[in-house]
């Protein structure tokens, strides 16, 4: 720990000292990533001698960045897309909801020198849920997942460890859905079963990178008078086409951006010992995805 961070009497000047704590996002790309500003917006408002950086890797180097890092200057790291996956067979152990996700997006640096991998996506999922439809809980009645990837087994994995009993996956590809419900507590349904895995259903989440655009439109929830909460995990654009649907039907919708503010809260007090302080950090996001000059 650096001088300024032990002697409360010296006010952290905002440079870094030769043993600040040190994370970062690792991924492919990470140009667009919203994560060094949302931790970069914590660290400076609680005047710590850290700093959180982007990692940019190519996809054929992820495994060896990511053992290059250890040594004690970093805590670790977060990992996006799309390395969760190797990020979770990379590791030397992994918590129970790392593995039954089946991916992570944290890795922790410990110091007799291993990885421990960890997924803080599913706390994220949660607490968006929470945040954007007060009184929301996990087993308020069946919730439907859509789509069988990656991101849909994490929400499986969370939703069915925080208690929701009636868990439904529906997937363009059927067959993938049963892998799925083979794996984790959930029931397979494909497209042309969609009235029934949305029969009764209290919560629909949008796990698929489709869009209901094109010719591949994603099936909707009919419309209902019993308020469904209808979430998409995707948050650019912050209202998707699935999610302005779901409005339009008179759901209650729920975007992503509280998702990643959620994943990001443990992964912070994993890698700096602190929890973040009260900020409108959604604010400052929105703020950021507005497109650089160079973006357009
Ligand atoms: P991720 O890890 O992000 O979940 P993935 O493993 O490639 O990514 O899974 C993508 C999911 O989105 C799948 O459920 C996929 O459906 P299929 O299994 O049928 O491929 C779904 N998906 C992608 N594009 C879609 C589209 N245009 N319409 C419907 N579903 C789509």
């Amino acid at each position: 720990m650096s001088r300024a961070m032990s002697d409360p009497a010296i006010r952290y000047d905002g440079l870094l000292s030769g043993g600040a704590m040190v994370a970062g996002v690792i991924g492919h790309p990470i140009r667009h990533s919203l994560s060094p500003r949302l931790h970069g917006a914590w660290i400076r408002a609680l005047g710590i001698d850290a700093a959180y950086v982007p990692l940019q890797t190519r996809p054929d180097t992820f495994e060896m960045t990511v053992n290059a890092l250890t040594g004690g200057t970093f805590r670790g790291v977060n990992v996006t897309l799309p390395f969760k996956e190797r990020a979770l067979a990379l590791a030397d152990d992994a918590t129970d909801r790392a593995a039954a996700s089946g991916a992570a997006n944290v890795i922790l640096y410990r110091e007799d020198g291993t990885l421990l991998a960890d997924n803080t996506d599913g706390e994220g999922l949660l607490y968006a849920l929470r945040r954007q439809a007060p009184g929301w809980q996990p087993d308020r009645g069946p919730v439907t997942v859509i789509g069988a990837g990656g991101a849909a087994r994490g929400a499986v994995a969370a939703l069915a460890a925080a208690g929701a009993a009636d868990i439904r996956i529906l997937n363009r590809t059927r067959a993938r859905a049963d892998t799925l419900s083979a794996l984790l507590p959930c029931k397979a349904f494909g497209w042309d079963d969609a009235a029934t895995a949305f029969d009764g259903t209290a919560t629909v989440i949008n796990a698929t990178s489709g869009q209901l655009t094109g010719d591949t439109p994603l099936p909707l929830p009919p419309a209902s008078d019993g308020g469904i909460v209808v979430m998409d995990m995707v948050y650019k654009p912050l209202e998707t086409p699935f999610l302005a649907a779901c409005r339009a039907l008179g759901h209650q919708t729920v975007d992503g951006l509280d998702m990643l503010i959620g994943q990001a809260i443990p992964s912070f007090v994993a890698f700096y010992g602190v929890a973040p302080p009260d900020l409108p950090v959604r604010e400052i996001l929105l703020a950021a995805m507005v497109p650089a000059p160079g973006d357009l």
